[in-house]
């Protein structure tokens, strides 16, 4: 695996970012673990501490608020850490008919799953392509590949950053930064809860569903590989061509009509 001496992950509490540390962590990595949930990245962090003896630190942060890259950017100035490996992960889902949603609820479901990235991404970018070396993994969704109605916030921040990702994939490519776009289909972690909806998960296709360690596995490869974009699974895989082919508005009543059920 390609060596990066130190990872920020964001939404490493949790599911596919707790997985990312897990894995890096053991890789040899050290690790700034953010979110919001404190007492769950402390655990972790003095777990993997005494596993792997890497500098695993920790930074509590609502990544929903205004200006949060800079204010990231300067804790981890204040830790004397520069960032070679940043994976914008934290995020979560809104779902069911459109005029019942929280508007509010929305407006920092897209703060944090769009305008953060962007975010995080002025502020750890620079010293990365100065120093010609490091690279971005934006965890979008396959939710990117379509609009999806009954999810269509969420689906919209996701198409959001697999579009901003590859735009700036192209910019950088050539000067030592990698940047790639993580798109999975269902994984079984903590997101389905987070919705708030009852039995979301039912709703899931059978056998499309993979762990956050399968897609943290894919991830790193793709990184390793210098892939632009990691469709991790089978089913989702299919699933993502299937969108590249079928007209939008065929498409788009058909995910609907599924999502509606
Ligand atoms: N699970 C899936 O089916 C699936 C599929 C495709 C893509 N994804 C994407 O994968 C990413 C990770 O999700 P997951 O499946 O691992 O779900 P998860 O287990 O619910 O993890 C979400 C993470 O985001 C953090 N987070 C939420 N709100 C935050 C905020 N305002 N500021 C900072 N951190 C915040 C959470 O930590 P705190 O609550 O402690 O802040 C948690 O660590 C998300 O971007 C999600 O959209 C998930």
């Amino acid at each position: 695996m390609t060596s990066y001496k130190t990872a920020l992950i964001t939404g490493a509490s949790s599911g596919i970012g707790a997985a990312f540390a897990e894995t890096l962590a053991h890789a040899g990595s050290d690790l700034i673990l953010v979110a919001r949930s404190e007492g769950k990245l402390r655990e972790l962090a003095s777990r993997l501490t005494s596993e792997t003896g890497r500098n695993i630190q920790v930074i509590a942060a609502d990544l929903s608020k205004p200006e949060c890259g800079a204010k990231l950017r300067k804790a981890v100035d204040a830790l004397e850490l520069s960032v070679d490996l940043l994976i914008n992960n934290a995020g979560f889902g809104t779902t069911g008919a459109f005029e019942k949603q929280d508007p509010a609820r929305e407006a920092e479901e897209i703060r944090l799953n769009a305008s953060a990235v962007v975010d995080l991404s002025h502020a750890f970018l620079p010293p990365m392509l100065d120093a010609k070396h490091g690279a971005i993994i934006n965890v979008a969704s396959s939710a990117a590949f379509q609009p999806m109605p009954y999810f269509a916030v969420y689906a919209a921040t996701k198409a959001f950053v697999y579009s901003f990702s590859d735009a700036l994939w192209a910019e950088v490519r050539d000067r030592g930064v990698h940047v790639m776009a993580v798109c999975p289909g269902p994984v079984d972690t903590a997101f389905f809860e987070a919705t708030g909806v009852h039995n979301l998960r039912k709703k899931v296709p059978k056998g499309s569903m993979v762990t956050a360690q399968f897609v943290v596995d894919a991830a790193l490869d793709g990184l390793d590989a210098r892939q632009r974009l990691v469709v991790p699974g089978g089913m989702t895989k299919i699933g993502a061509a299937a969108s590249s082919v079928i007209p939008r508005s065929i498409l788009t009543r058909v995910v609907g009509r599924l999502m509606r059920r």
